[in-house]
């Protein structure tokens, strides 16, 4: 849906730097309705991916709930979350969805963390890059 609207706009910008005339990145917007954002939730998706990987808890951490979030345009997207994330009770090593994993409900396995993480996506590159992530 979102694609048809927003790749024109996009290829705009690639071709503008592309031609050597300055872009001009926009400045970072607020998103209001984090949990409706399609953009967050896919950027949100890849963190969360690289942050299991790179995890060794043996479950899956998702996220909670947003705190904020912005994004600017910067040759694509650079978005900039800050989100509580919750140990849920699905296992890593096997398939699983986000969506169907709940999260843990007793101490002292229902642990939470403050995550920061900056997504950067180049849609028509169908690249998705993970330029920080930090949870405490
Ligand atoms: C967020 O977006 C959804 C669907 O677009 C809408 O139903 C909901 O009311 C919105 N919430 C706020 C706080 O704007
Ligand atoms: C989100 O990801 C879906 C599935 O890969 C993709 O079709 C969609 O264009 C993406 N949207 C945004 C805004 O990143
Ligand atoms: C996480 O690991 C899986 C399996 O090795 C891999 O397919 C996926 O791309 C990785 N995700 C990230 C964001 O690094
Ligand atoms: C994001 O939300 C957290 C928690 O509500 C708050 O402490 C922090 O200052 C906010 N950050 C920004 C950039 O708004």
């Amino acid at each position: 849906m979102d694609r048809i609207l927003v790749t024109p706009i996009l290829f705009a910008f690639g071709f503008i730097s592309f031609t050597g005339i300055q872009s001009q990145p926009g400045h970072p917007i607020n998103i209001v309705n984090i949990t409706n954002n399609e953009g967050i939730q896919n950027a949100t998706r890849f963190a969360m991916s690289a942050y299991n990987n790179q995890t060794n808890d043996i479950f899956v951490f998702k996220v909670k709930r947003f705190n904020n979030a912005t994004v600017q345009v910067v040759k694509g997207y650079k978005y900039v979350v800050e989100a509580v994330i919750g140990r849920t009770t699905c296992r890593k090593g096997k398939p699983f969805n986000f969506k169907d994993c709940p999260f843990q409900p007793k101490p002292p396995l229902n642990r939470e963390f403050v995550c920061y993480y900056t997504v950067w996506s180049i849609p028509w590159e169908k690249k998705w890059i993970l330029l920080s992530l930090k949870c405490q």
